[in-house]
């Protein structure tokens, strides 16, 4: 292959800052982001209300659980890990296997699987019309507006896209320190881009193409087929979780260095999109010296959102509003803002 036609799409490591683009149909406000985070961690959206979101995706642990594979309602495993939320906003697919396109449209997939939420989104919606504490919460988010599961999940999407991850090592050094990298993290860094081809698949500001690839990591329990798919996960914080891969098989870095040195795992006869490596120790230790550098240490976009949707236009003024109002204040007045002791 010609060296330049080569040098003019050639994947890259890139810097990540700033937030991810919101979709115009859902402009974020801080009214909306409050009400997706209460939401986001109140049982309210589950059957039994014994469980939210923040069940299986922690605050505190980065928005995943601990566990290798997420842990059902019936008390048994799922088939697949529980990913962390970080960066979330910047997907271009939604879940493992891309089956969703966007965060709005996933929000109530966990509240219909009966192992997740078990919830159905019409019952969620009575249960918060006839709550005074989230009435109100929705009037300021979306003044003038019936409450529906739509609703809901804008809110939700919108505070999922406020959750970052970035000014990790890497990020310094592309942003020119120099001595971010330390000397193994940059030896680590030249496999990744070299020798290893990580690069090929894990690129960009998010390591990740935001393609699907089979690279011999199969479904669990007999599901789904050899040869299926799976999305490039991202891999900033990728030192920050508990088990690897889609399936959550894997259980150390280090397994899954091995994975790729190997060429993957895949039965006789299937192909995998990866080849035989043949790294040395060290060379694996640098490879996880990069990866460790991809640590972010701010998880939370800057916040510079508008208050309520009356500053983002003059259309979404509530009925409670007089047509002839020529201010440019949300109409979404608290009267009694007890709700903030609740
Ligand atoms: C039982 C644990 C559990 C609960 C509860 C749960 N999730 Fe998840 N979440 C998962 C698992 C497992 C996946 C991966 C599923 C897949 O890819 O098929 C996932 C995937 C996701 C993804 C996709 C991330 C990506 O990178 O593609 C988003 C977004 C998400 N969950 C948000 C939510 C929201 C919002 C709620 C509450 C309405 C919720 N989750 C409730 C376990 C859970
Ligand atoms: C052909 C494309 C491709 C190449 C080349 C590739 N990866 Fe991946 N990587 C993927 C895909 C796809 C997944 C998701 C697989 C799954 O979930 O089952 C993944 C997952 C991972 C994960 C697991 C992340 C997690 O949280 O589960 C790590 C770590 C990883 N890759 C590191 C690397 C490293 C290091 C290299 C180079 C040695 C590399 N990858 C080369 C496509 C690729």
């Amino acid at each position: 292959m010609a060296a330049v036609g080569l040098a003019a799409t050639a994947p890259k490591l890139e810097p990540l800052s700033g937030g991810p683009p919101h979709p115009p149909e859902n402009p974020p406000t801080q009214a909306k982001i409050r009400l997706g985070e209460e939401l986001f961690f109140d049982s309210i959206l589950s059957g039994g209300r014994r469980r939210n979101c923040g069940t299986c995706h922690k605050r505190e642990l980065h928005f995943m659980d601990g566990l290798s594979r997420a842990w059902g309602l019936d008390e048994s495993e799922l088939t697949r890990k529980t990913p962390g939320l970080l960066n979330v906003g910047w997907q271009r697919s939604i879940f493992f296997d891309g089956r969703v396109k966007t965060l709005e449209e996933q929000v109530s997939k966990p509240l219909e699987n009966h192992r997740e939420m078990d919830l159905d989104p019409d019952e969620a919606v009575r249960r918060i019309r006839g709550d005074r504490y989230y009435v109100r919460l929705f009037s300021e988010a979306f003044p003038g507006e019936e409450i529906t599961f739509r609703l809901v999940a804008k809110a939700v999407a919108s505070f999922e896209r406020t959750l970052v991850s970035y000014d990790s090592d890497l990020d310094r050094y592309l942003l020119g320190q120099d001595d971010a990298l330390s000397q193994a993290a940059k030896r680590g860094m030249d496999l990744f881009t070299g020798k290893a081809q990580c690069i090929r698949c894990h690129n960009g500001p998010l390591l990740t193409d935001h393609d699907f690839h089979f690279t011999g990591v199969l479904e669990r329990d007999g599901h789904g087929k050899a040869g299926d798919k799976y999305k490039t996960q991202s891999l900033r914080d990728v030192l920050r979780r508990y088990s690897y891969m889609h399936n959550g098989r894997m259980m150390t870095i280090r397994q899954v260095i091995e994975h790729y040195d190997r060429g993957g795992s895949a039965p006789e006869g299937v192909q995998a999109e990866i080849r035989p490596l043949g790294l040395s120790d060290e060379e694996k230790d640098d490879l996880v010296a990069f990866l460790r550098a991809l640590n972010g240490r701010v998880h939370r976009v800057p916040d510079t959102f508008p208050e309520g949707p009356g500053q983002l236009a003059d259309t979404a003024a509530p009925e409670s509003v007089p047509a002839s109002s020529d201010s440019g204040e949300s109409g979404a007045a608290v009267d009694d803002p007890s709700y903030l002791n609740r």
